[in-house]
Formats: C-alpha cells, sequence, structure tokens
C-alpha cells in the first residue's frame, strides 16, 4: 500500500482552534449555535447539517446512518424519516439515539445522546410542505429499508404517486415524520496539536447541567 492510500500514514495536525471550559457557552445549545454557524459558513463543510445517528434494535445491536438535522433548539435535534424503516423500528424498541456531527475542516466533532420522541404532527406538516415537490413525492414512493427488486420498480412507483397527486398539494405520508434527540449529554471536541485534544461535556445531572472537560 502506497503512503497515499495507506490510513496508518495519515496524519494531520489539528491547529485550528480551542476550547475552555472558562470561556464555553453556558448552554450547550448557545454552543452548537456558534459551531454549528462557523460550520456552515465554512465553504469547505459540505453539508454542515449531515449528523450521523446511531439507534440500537430490540437484540441490542446497534446501527448508525447519516440523516440531515433539520432543526434543534432547547428540546433538542430534529430530523426527519420513514416511521416503517430500520431506525424507525429500532426506535420503537428502544427510543434513544446518539448523534454525532463532524466538520472536518473545523477540526471539531459534536457528540449528543438522549431519548427520542416524534415530532407533533403539525411540525413534520410544516416542514414536509416546505420540501421540493420531487422530494415530497418520493417519501411517497420509497419503503424505505425494504427490499425492492429492482430500481424500476421504486421510478414506477414515483410515477404512479405523480399521477395520483398530479394538479394538487402532496400531503405528508402518514408513515413519515419528524424526530426529536433531546440531548442528555453532548460533547464538544476540537482538535489540538499532538493529540491533546479539548473536550468539553455538557451533562444533565438531575435539573441542571454540569459542564466539564474530558480527557482526550
Ligand atoms: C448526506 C445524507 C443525508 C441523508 N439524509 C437522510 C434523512 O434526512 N432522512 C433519512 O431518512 N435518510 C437520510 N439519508 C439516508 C440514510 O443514511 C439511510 O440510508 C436511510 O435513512 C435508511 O436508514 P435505515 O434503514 O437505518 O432506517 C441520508 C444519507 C446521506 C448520505
Amino acid at each position: 500500500m502506497d503512503a497515499m492510500s495507506d490510513p496508518a500514514a495519515a496524519r494531520r495536525g489539528y491547529l485550528r482552534g480551542q476550547l475552555d471550559e472558562a470561556i464555553v457557552s453556558s448552554t450547550w445549545l448557545e454552543h452548537l449555535q456558534l459551531w454549528y454557524a462557523d460550520a456552515a459558513a465554512d465553504p469547505a463543510v459540505v453539508e454542515a447539517n449531515a449528523m450521523q445517528v446511531a439507534t440500537v434494535d430490540a437484540a441490542g445491536h446497534p446501527s448508525v446512518r447519516t440523516v440531515l438535522l433539520k432543526g434543534f433548539d432547547d428540546r433538542g435535534v430534529v430530523f426527519y424519516t420513514n416511521y416503517e424503516s430500520a431506525k424507525a423500528r429500532d426506535l420503537e424498541a428502544n427510543p434513544y439515539a446518539a448523534a454525532v456531527l463532524v466538520w472536518l475542516s473545523q477540526e471539531r466533532q459534536v457528540r449528543l445522546s438522549g431519548p427520542v420522541t416524534r415530532l407533533e404532527r403539525a411540525e413534520t406538516e410544516a416542514y414536509f410542505d416546505s420540501r421540493p415537490r420531487g422530494s415530497q413525492l418520493s417519501a411517497w414512493a420509497s419503503p424505505q429499508s425494504t427490499v425492492v427488486p429492482s430500481r424500476a420498480v421504486l421510478e414506477d412507483a414515483a410515477q404512479a404517486v405523480e399521477q395520483r397527486f398530479a394538479g394538487s398539494d402532496v400531503p405528508a405520508p402518514p408513515n413519515w415524520g419528524g424526530y426529536r434527540v433531546t440531548p442528555e449529554v453532548v460533547e464538544f471536541w476540537q482538535g489540538r496539536a499532538d493529540r491533546l485534544h479539548d473536550r468539553i461535556r455538557y451533562r444533565l445531572d438531575g435539573d441542571s447541567w454540569v459542564i466539564e472537560r474530558l480527557a482526550p
């Protein structure tokens, strides 16, 4: 394996920033807002809102996949998906998730975990109404996470849906909607020189949040 393709030989120093428990925001939300704004403004970040969400099935086996973060506030972080997907089945068995956002050009990672709830239907519908029509139709056409015999079957399903809703607005499918992960722990990681990175964790302790530094 040459040096370019050998992951053991890949070695970048992390020098862009630092994170100090004396100056971090007083809430995880404010800190996430700051870092999200930095990531969104950085042309080197593709899809600042790409977030990996891990779930656990009834047998205790974890799965992780990328979704798009579509909102966050003091109640938690929101993403949208199919309520009959594999992840939705996991969340029925174990309504708890871990998520990670990584912005490599910023040398930053945010991890969080906590209980998961479905959004109120009105909130899902308001978001669905804002989506491009093509995405709305695909939400109807795709039985997410099921085995399909071919791409043609999916394209036929998309066409059938297009005919069904021709000339009218596309409502949110009943099996599609949002989830909110309400964090109990949020960790901000900033890469530092010589792998002596900064990790600051906000941890819910009863009713109050504890801010503490973790060893890298
Ligand atoms: C950049 C990116 C964004 C994605 N966004 C979403 C999303 O917002 N919602 C979603 O259900 N799947 C999204 N996916 C697809 C998921 O990663 C996954 O394939 C799908 O949700 C099925 O996962 P499951 O079978 O574990 O339920 C995205 C994938 C990528 C790579």
